[in-house]
Order: C-alpha cells, then sequence, then structure tokens
C-alpha cells in the first residue's frame, strides 16, 4: 500500500501545510497539533494551527473561546470570512490559531452544494501561507469532506498512530483515502511523519506495536515515541500546551524532539536539493 519509493515534493520554504490525520479517534492528532506547534514556535518558527474539528479540543486545549462561530474555521469555509480574520494568537509567541467551533459540523452538509467543495480550506490558507512557516491542520476522527480538505490542502501529512492492539486497523483505510486524493485532488500528497504516541515501555503490546509501524513506514516513523503521560492529558484542561504547563515532564521533553527531528527532516530535505 505504501509507496516506498515516492520523493517528498519541492518544499514550501514558507507555508508548509501539514495534515495530522488518523480518522480513528483517540490517538493524540491534537494533542501532537498542539505541543508540536508550541515546540515548533518556541524554535522561533511561525505557526499556524487551523482547528478543522467540530469538536474544538484543539481551540478549547490553547485556550480559546470556541462558541463564537462568527470567528471560526466554520465561517471560512462557508466563505464568510478570510482565514486571517479569524486567526487569534495564543499564550505561546509565534503560534497562532485559527479556532474551531460546534457549527463546523455543519459545514460538512453545507459544503457538499458549493464550487469546489474539496478545495476550500486550501484557497483559504493560499493567501495567508507565506505568513507562516508551518500550518499545522488538527483533523477531525473522519474521512469526511473536512478531513478530504485537509488533505487536500496540505505538502504532508503526520499520522499519529496510537501503540494498542487496533492501531493498524483503519490504516489501510487512511491510506485508501490518500491515494484517492493523491489520484485527483493533490497528486503531491507526502506521508511525512507517523508519530507513534501513548506508548508504555512497560508493556510488550507497545513495543510489538511499535515495531509493526516501524517496519510498515520505515523512515518515516519519528524515532522519538511519546509516552503515556498523565501531564499532557491534564494541560488542555488549563488550556496551556505542555510547554507551559510542565515543561520538564517526559511528554514535553518528547514533543521538543520530535519538533527537533521535524525540522532536521525538513532542513536534509532542502539540502538534497
Ligand atoms: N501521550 C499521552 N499520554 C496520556 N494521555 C494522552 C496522550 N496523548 C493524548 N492523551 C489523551 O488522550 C485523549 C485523546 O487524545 P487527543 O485528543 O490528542 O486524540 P485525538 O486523536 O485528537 O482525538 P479525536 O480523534 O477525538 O480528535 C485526550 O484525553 C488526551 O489528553
Ligand atoms: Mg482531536
Amino acid at each position: 500500500m505504501l509507496n516506498g519509493s515516492e520523493t517528498p515534493p519541492e518544499p514550501a520554504r514558507r507555508g508548509l501545510v501539514v495534515a495530522i490525520a488518523n480518522q480513528k479517534g483517540g490517538v493524540g492528532k491534537t494533542t501532537t497539533a498542539i505541543n508540536l506547534g508550541a515546540s515548533l514556535a518556541l524554535e522561533g518558527h511561525s505557526v499556524l494551527l487551523v482547528d478543522l474539528d467540530p469538536q474544538g479540543n484543539a481551540s478549547t486545549g490553547l485556550g480559546a473561546r470556541t462558541s463564537d462561530g462568527g470567528r471560526s474555521v466554520y465561517s471560512v469555509l462557508i466563505g464568510h470570512s478570510a482565514l486571517d480574520e479569524v486567526v487569534v494568537p495564543t499564550s505561546v509567541d509565534n503560534l497562532a490559531l485559527a479556532p474551531a467551533s460546534i457549527d463546523l459540523a455543519g459545514a460538512e452538509l453545507e459544503m457538499v452544494s458549493m464550487l469546489s467543495r474539496e478545495q476550500r480550506l486550501a484557497a483559504a490558507i493560499a493567501p495567508v501561507a507565506g505568513e507562516y512557516d508551518t500550518i499545522l491542520v488538527d483533523c477531525a476522527p473522519s474521512l469526511g469532506l473536512l478531513t478530504i480538505n485537509a488533505l487536500a490542502a496540505a505538502h504532508e501529512l503526520l499520522i499519529p498512530v496510537q501503540c494498542e492492539f487496533y492501531a493498524l486497523e483503519g490504516l489501510g483505510q487512511l491510506m485508501d483515502s490518500i491515494d484517492l486524493v493523491r489520484d485527483s485532488l493533490n497528486t503531491d500528497l507526502y506521508i511525512g511523519n507517523v508519530l507513534l504516541t501513548m506508548f508504555d515501555a512497560r508493556t510488550k503490546l507497545s513495543t510489538d506495536v511499535a515495531a509493526q509501524i516501524r517496519d510498515y513506514f520505515g523512515e518515516r516513523v519519528f524515532r522519538t515515541v511519546i509516552p503515556r503521560s498523565i501531564r499532557l492529558s491534564e494541560a488542555p484542561s488549563y488550556g496551556e500546551p505542555i510547554e507551559l504547563y510542565d515543561r520538564m515532564s517526559p511528554g514535553a521533553v518528547a514533543y521538543r524532539y520530535v519538533a527537533m527531528e521535524f525540522l532536521q527532516r525538513h532542513r536534509q530535505q532542502e539540502q538534497a536539493r
């Protein structure tokens, strides 16, 4: 299923769009979006996090209010606002947020009859892309129109995979969707990285699943794994990324390493050109 020989597309020096997707629920997409975003921002990179999930977890996790549909990704997708009109700052310098509200759930239906319904996010990002080094898109746990918009807008994908028994289940479906998007909407969509999350070194299951994922995805899997850590699950209720909530906790350290690996790969890819 995975075409190992594909080469990364021409890099976007600024405005690299990364969709964080896995249609399986609760695997760490939002935790990764918030904390990779914050770690990159603290490294001095300008980051925009687009919350593309009607649950709005990335928005609340960064302390944003999510009730105001007028200033959210929903109004962008239905064409009422430009993306830069809804962007708000966060408690982290260099990390901006385009928040989601619950009405985003309705956008999926409203967009069905709209022109270029799969390309609406791509079109909204294009005018602001140059203002950020990286644009992270936090996807909902589905392969519906919202996620298709993310895949159509992205240069590359980051797939968080939870180290549990059913981890591989559903990845085939995700690969099929990626192939469909490549065929019709975004030929260059690239699987940039896979991140192993909620790793528990004490269990054989975590170790076995991690080995299977590394067999399948090879070099694309971040060497760093995200450990299961209570502090990571507490931080969102304070509206803070782990870097602000408890920067010495194992989860904070791990996300810092992930950010470094991410930046290193992009530097290497750029040098290879
Ligand atoms: N490494 C971790 N250690 C402990 N808890 C974690 C870790 N990563 C995420 N969690 C917790 O697990 C739950 C699911 O994580 P998260 O919301 O990031 O997943 P998700 O893939 O975005 O979920 P959804 O599919 O619903 O959008 C959350 O309560 C989160 O705080
Ligand atoms: Mg989420």
